[in-house]
């Protein structure tokens, strides 16, 4: 039976565990007005048993105007009537620690919405003590005296100025610009105010005292910027770019996050550190002061071919020194790219195999809500695009039953994913050997493991269609192959046992032979 053999290697807990991504308004309703809620994940939780994840990463929830869809909050400490109440919340989370899961949510350090108290009170008054909790800077002026910002610097969403000009409340004919590397209506938070700097580290003591188990951290490295800022090279667009280098700035700032987050016990902190570069990403993990773990960017952006997964896993292994402190994560969809299916091409055999291959590399794995029925992202017609970044797609909403409004209330607030009249949840536990009862046959071999948890990672190169790679921890070892290519392969391998099969199996003697597109965990 999946679930029933647990494994016993000694790891912290977010070693070992899985995730999984909840993007509140995409999950489930629970009031029936098409948007998802806090009540109803509450009332979905023995779902993620079922499936047999370890930890659920919560998207924001706190007060918005949603310009951003929660990444833009104006109040950090309340929850959006939107998604429900704090009631709500407190029975998300005991909800999820009564079935013995984990639960991370979502810290935004970088900006706040332009409606939030602090910016109301620092735009207004520029006498006041939260001016400087933003990053301002006078306007320059060009040769024939036309006020310019004082970077080239470009926004994400609009790649226009990052910089906002915003007249002065007492003399409109003059003003500052205020930075914001997402909407203007994100404006920047200057994390070298210790003023706001202390003010955040309340917000991480408020939900560690309500109970989470750690934190997602939003564009975290864009906290340590320029102290000078000036312009960078015309070829470099969009935010990561522009503070990317400032890592000395940024670490001292995660260090004593780091100190917050700890003194609440035994806690996680995952960093979404924007970067292909996985030294880069291990870097802020420092010397087992900084974050737990950083989002794999690279497993998000590498293509459905061979070599180019043998590439990053090897990068991986490379640029993280296990043994010491630091530990990657792997991931293929969240709520900001198209879902991994869809990039993929659509393929159900392509989505089984990376259901083995994201849960049989060395690191955390990071599942996103609905990849376990197999979704790909929604149509989205022109009239019902919402998101200003063009993310609509990958947020459409989880089919739970195959009736019309698939659980939902009439009129969801974006369209389903297609054939969601087989791929919802109901449909999924029911049928036969579905993409939900891979998911979770693989969970379970990963949990009964040890070398798929945390084992070493040695590529073996048997076949140029063929990524093959073993896993061993003492004396327990598996090895899984993934055939990316069309053909039948016949891998030149000892018979060995089979743990399970993109097909389903679960059972039976692997002696090499691997169909197109197919995906096997075998054991010696
Ligand atoms: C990354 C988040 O994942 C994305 O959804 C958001 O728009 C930006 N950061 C800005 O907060
Ligand atoms: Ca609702």
């Amino acid at each position: 039976m999946p679930g029933s053999v647990e494994s016993s290697v000694s790891e912290p807990w977010w070693k070992t565990a899985v995730f999984y991504q909840i993007y509140p308004r995409s999950f489930a309703d629970g009031n029936g007005d098409g948007i998802g809620d806090l009540a109803g994940i509450a009332d979905r939780l023995d779902h993620l048993v079922d499936l047999g994840i370890d930890a659920v990463w919560l998207s924001p929830f706190y007060e918005s105007p949603m310009r951003d869809f929660g990444y833009d909050i104006s109040d950090h400490c309340a929850v959006d009537p939107i998604f429900g109440s704090m009631e709500d919340f407190d029975r998300v989370l005991a909800g999820l620690h009564e079935r013995g899961i984990k639960l991370i949510v979502d810290f935004v350090p970088n900006h706040v919405s332009s409606d939030h108290a602090w910016f109301v009170e620092a735009q207004s008054d520029p006498s006041s003590d939260k001016r400087n909790w933003f990053v301002w800077a006078d306007p320059e002026f060009d040769d024939e005296g036309v006020r310019r910002p004082p970077t080239n610097w470009t926004a994400s969403f609009t790649e226009e100025s990052a910089w906002e000009w915003d007249p002065s409340p007492e003399d409109p004919s003059s003003g500052q610009y205020y930075l914001h590397l997402f909407l203007p209506s994100q404006p920047d938070v200057n994390w070298q105010d210790p003023d706001l700097e202390a003010a955040q580290h309340d917000v991480l003591r408020f939900w560690l005292d309500r109970g989470v188990d750690g934190f997602r951290m939003d564009v975290l490295n864009a906290i340590g910027k320029d102290p000078e800022p000036r312009d960078v090279p015309e070829s470099i667009v969009g935010i990561p770019q522009v503070v990317l280098v400032h890592h000395d700035t940024a670490m001292p700032l995660i260090r004593r996050i780091r100190d917050t987050v700890d003194a609440a016990g035994d806690t996680f902190i995952i960093g979404e550190i924007v970067t292909g570069d996985i030294e880069v990403q291990a870097s802020y993990q420092g010397a087992g002061d900084g974050v737990h773990a950083s989002v794999n960017f690279a497993s998000v952006w590498t293509p459905w071919e061979r070599d180019a997964w043998a590439d990053l896993l090897a990068n991986t292994e490379a640029g993280y020194p296990f043994g010491g402190p630091t530990w990657p994560s792997y991931v293929l969809s969240n709520h900001d790219n198209p879902r991994h299916r869809t990039r993929y091409g659509g393929h159900e055999s392509r989505a089984r195999a990376a259901a083995i291959l994201l849960l049989s590399v060395r690191g955390i794995p990071f599942l996103y809500a609905g990849e376990e029925l197999g979704l790909e992202d929604a149509t989205i017609p022109p009239d019902r695009v919402v998101d200003p970044g063009g993310r609509d797609g990958c947020r459409a909403p989880i089919p739970w039953t195959g009736d019309g409004d698939h659980g939902w209330g009439p009129g969801a607030w974006l369209p389903f994913p297609p054939d969601a009249t087989i791929r919802n949840v109901d449909a999924q536990k029911t049928g036969d050997v579905t993409m939900y009862d891979l998911y979770r046959s693989v969970l379970a071999a990963r949990r009964a493991s040890p070398a798929l948890q945390v084992g070493s990672l040695d590529l073996v190169d048997l076949h140029p269609e063929v990524l093959s790679f073993r896993r061993r921890h003492g004396e327990d070892e598996r090895t899984v192959h993934v055939n990316f290519g069309d053909e039948v392969v016949e891998l030149d391998t000892p018979s060995a046992t089979l743990v399970v099969s993109s097909s389903g199996a679960t059972e039976g003697t692997f002696d090499g032979h691997l169909p197109g597109g197919a995906a096997v965990v075998v054991r010696p």
